[in-house]
């Protein structure tokens, strides 16, 4: 039995509360092979079970568990003493539960706080470089190339690089993990991955829920530095590298990182839904983006011509994350007997339930006729279950010092170098309704665009969903 000590600072945030403290809960409930006690530190006064309680719900028995293994230090990350405080406790617990001493130090913390509360880690020796002791670094990581840099530089100066987790819960997906190998392990993919044949790629990842309780962090992210910067351009790099040389972590870091360094985005429109202003901890009068469109080009030569699409928003019409790879259509003597008919395209969906979908074009009857169709694989069908939550996959990699989940310094500083050329683009910002597909003026960049966005495959979800 491995046993760990797991401690989460930032333990009353949201995402402590929404996503980490029910992953523990999954962890006690699936896995005996591994025991551990939980330690919460934040600045907020709170009591364990209180925490606990408010976050989890599920079997009494299991949370009841957890709390008796768990406890809350109150940290204030400005003063020293609290880290005296959560080392006591840390070592108190770990000789009451005996222990191994393995910890995984979750930072929930915005990455302002990164290097100062390394330096503590180390000098109350939470984290030790002789231990085996992994810190978790949240995305995301830095404000833009040069804070996380100097973040970077920071914390290499008091940590390992094998102790260091620099995270985006999306390379834990199970349509994401396994991208490379569907490109690159089915012949008929990779022959036509590229400008030749490729028409245009679309990254999307749509959001029904508004903002609620994130308004403070989310005020001063907006959707770029939130999720274009980690997820989206994540899974841009993993849909244009090239096939590497072999498929271990480092090797593939670099071939993403060599796409991210390449990617230029070009132009775009930004929106804000109506009502974001009221969300408690948003400023009244926010500029702050909840919606974006983009196109990105990446140059080199497999890529040239082909735009890539992002978009993303929060209080949209669907509930999605997919990556459309549309093709050029190729027989222009059947079109022109036959009439125009649909691009052929390959749809990634990572979420909510994953799937490869293949739009394809056939004949129904004897008459020259061109129909679309869908050949859809289903994970859940195909393979009995979904994989566990991104979160609980995270840990148990971060456990086993499996860093693919990790994405390297070099891939962050890019990624937010796109960013940075988005911001001196001072791209317009509409707003729009909650509950839409988003601002009606991403209709007419569309159109300026040649976008084709698949919506048919989009509302056969949506039908079987509800
Ligand atoms: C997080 C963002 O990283 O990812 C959230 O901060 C976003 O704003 C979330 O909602 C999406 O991830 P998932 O796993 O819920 O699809």
């Amino acid at each position: 039995m491995e046993t760990w000590t797991i401690i989460i600072l930032g333990a009353t945030g949201n995402l402590s509360r929404t996503r980490l403290l029910p992953t523990l809960y999954e962890i006690i409930k699936h896995r005996d092979d591994i025991s551990f006690a939980f330690i919460g530190g934040a600045k907020d006064q709170t009591t364990i079970t209180d925490l606990i309680q408010e976050s989890i719900t599920g079997d009494k028995e299991l949370i009841e568990t957890l709390c008796r293994r768990s406890s809350y230090v109150q940290v204030d990350f400005t003063k020293p003493e609290s880290f005296n405080e959560l080392a006591k406790t840390i070592i108190k617990t770990e000789k009451e539960q005996n222990l191994s001493g393995k910890r995984l130090i979750y930072l929930s913390l915005s990455s302002q706080w990164y290097c100062s509360v390394t330096k503590l880690l180390k000098e109350y020796d939470i984290v030790t470089t002789s231990g085996n002791h992994r810190v978790i670094y949240e995305k995301p990581f830095g404000w833009d190339s040069v804070s996380a840099q100097k973040i970077d530089d920071c914390i290499t100066k008091l940590l390992t690089e094998e102790q260091i987790y620099r995270i985006d819960h999306y390379l834990t997906k199970s349509l994401i993990t396994s991208l490379l190998v569907t490109r690159f392990s089915n012949v008929f993919f990779e022959p036509v991955w590229n400008n030749k044949y490729i028409d245009q790629v679309q990254i999307i990842l749509s959001e029904t829920e508004a903002l609620s309780t994130r308004g403070d962090f989310y005020d001063q992210y907006g959707a770029l530095k939130d999720v274009v910067q980690s997820h989206l351009l994540q899974l841009l790099a993993y849909t244009a590298m090239e096939k590497p040389p072999s498929f271990d972590s480092h090797t593939i870091s670099n071939y993403k990182s060599y796409i991210l360094k390449h990617t230029k985005i070009t132009d775009g429109l930004l929106g804000q839904y109506k009502g974001y202003k009221e969300v408690d901890g948003v400023e009244p009068h926010s500029q702050t983006e909840t919606y974006a469109l983009l196109k990105a080009e990446i140059n080199t030569p497999q890529w040239k011509n082909v735009p890539f699409f992002i978009k993303t928003g929060k209080a949209l019409d669907t509930k999605t994350a997919e990556i459309h790879i549309v093709f050029k259509p190729q027989v222009p003597e059947l079109e022109s007997k036959a009439g125009p008919f649909e691009s052929n395209r390959v749809i990634i969906r990572i979420s909510p339930d994953s799937a490869i979908l293949l739009r394809l074009n056939t004949q129904k009857g004897r008459a020259l006729e061109v129909l679309p169709i869908s050949m859809e694989f289903c994970y859940r069908c195909t393979f009995g279950k979904e994989q566990p939550h991104s979160y609980e996959t995270l840990f148990y990699e971060i456990m086993r010092g499996d860093k693919s989940a990790t994405v390297t310094l070099q891939e962050i500083c890019h990624a937010w170098q796109s960013i940075t050329q988005i911001q001196n683009l001072s791209l317009p910002l509409y707003s729009y309704q909650p509950g839409s597909s988003g601002p009606t003026q991403a209709n007419e960049f569309a159109n300026k665009h040649g976008i084709t966005w698949d919506t048919e495959a989009t509302v056969a979800k949506t039908s079987k969903d509800s």
